[in-house]
């Protein structure tokens, strides 16, 4: 371990990560666990990638969107995953360094706001289609959803880079342990030796800003959706309307609720341990079922996979 002096106070430049120290023999049942999570989410996201891409009849809003959000997903698990397989694998041998670790919360910040972004694009998206179905060509077309994804990121980047910034001016004088999986932001706080309230106050605010905002936007979305579904004639037309809608309530309930538990409420003792259980679902959970949850229950997708591996038969 490199260690430097700085105002007479040892300063550590490496971490580790010991949220999966003590798993006995469960070590090789849940390294197999998190490998199969981690393949399944990459098959999922690809083909729904590649299948947006390639049929030219997906090439609407709704699911520019969702190839968007599945590039997002395979970049949001490839950040964490394998740093949990690792650790897994190690215990807690296995060092990270300061930088890299601050690297790595922003990144999954800056993705993870995001994803928040386009969940809120993707319910508007919804909603205009089932509640305003004759504006749908101004309100939402392809330039529209451009800017919308666009604008996620950029605003996504200006929130994480004050992040970054703040992250950067800790200083770590030991212990070097942090208690969880990844490089979550509260573990991190937790052993800094600097003062950490202005960061406190600061990722508070933001995060309630970047996830309480999309969060209601979204669920006022869905709200309107099922009022006006419940309005429908048609009983088969409005089962199906409901079961799609509800499921994509109950995935974006479980990415927001989580994040709100973890990132929001004030942070005391007994939370602690529930959060690392708690950021297992948005970091773990939601890339596995967002792919099957919004595309492979749909018609339009399934007709697109079914066409493709036809296509893929006739060529060989
Ligand atoms: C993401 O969105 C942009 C803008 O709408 C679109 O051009 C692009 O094809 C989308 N990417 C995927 C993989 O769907």
């Amino acid at each position: 371990m490199v260690v430097t002096k700085q105002e007479n106070q040892t300063e550590i430049t490496e971490f580790h990560l010991v949220g999966f120290v003590g798993l006995g023999d469960l070590q090789v049942p849940v390294f197999c666990l998190f490998l199969l999570i981690y393949l399944v989410t990459m098959v999922g996201n690809i083909l729904i990638i590649l299948l947006v891409v390639i049929d030219p009849q997906l090439h609407t809003p709704m699911y520019l969107f969702l190839g968007n959000l599945s590039c997002l997903e395979i970049c949001y698990s490839s950040n964490i995953l394998p740093m949990i397989l690792a650790n897994v694998l190690y215990g807690g041998q296995r060092t990270i360094s300061v930088i890299g670790c601050i690297l790595q919360h922003c990144l999954f910040g800056l993705l993870a706001a995001t994803e928040c972004c386009l969940l809120v694009a993707m319910s508007y998206d919804r909603y205009v289609a089932i509640c305003k179905p004759l504006h749908y060509t101004i309100l939402m077309n392809n330039r529209v959803c451009l800017q919308f994804i666009a604008g996620s990121w950029i605003h996504s980047s200006f929130i994480m880079s004050i992040i970054l910034y703040l992250m950067g001016q800790l200083k770590f004088c030991g212990p070097s342990e942090i208690n969880h999986f990844f490089c979550e932001l509260h573990p991190i706080l937790k052993i800094a030796c600097s003062d950490t309230h202005l960061i406190e106050l600061v990722t508070i605010s933001l995060s309630a800003l970047c996830i309480l905002f999309p969060f209601f936007l979204t669920l006022a979305s869905y709200i309107l959706i099922i009022s006006t579904i419940m309005k429908m004639s048609s009983v088969s037309g409005r089962k199906k309307a409901f079961s799609t809608c509800s499921s994509h309530l109950m995935v974006v309930s479980i990415f927001y609720g989580t994040m709100i538990i973890v990132y929001v409420l004030p942070k005391t003792d007994v939370l602690q341990n529930i959060n690392k259980v708690l950021s297992l679902f948005y970091t773990i959970v939601t890339p596995l079922f967002n792919p099957l949850i919004y595309s492979l229950r749909n018609r339009e997708v399934k007709e697109a996979l079914r066409k493709a591996v036809e296509k893929l038969y006739l060529f060989l």
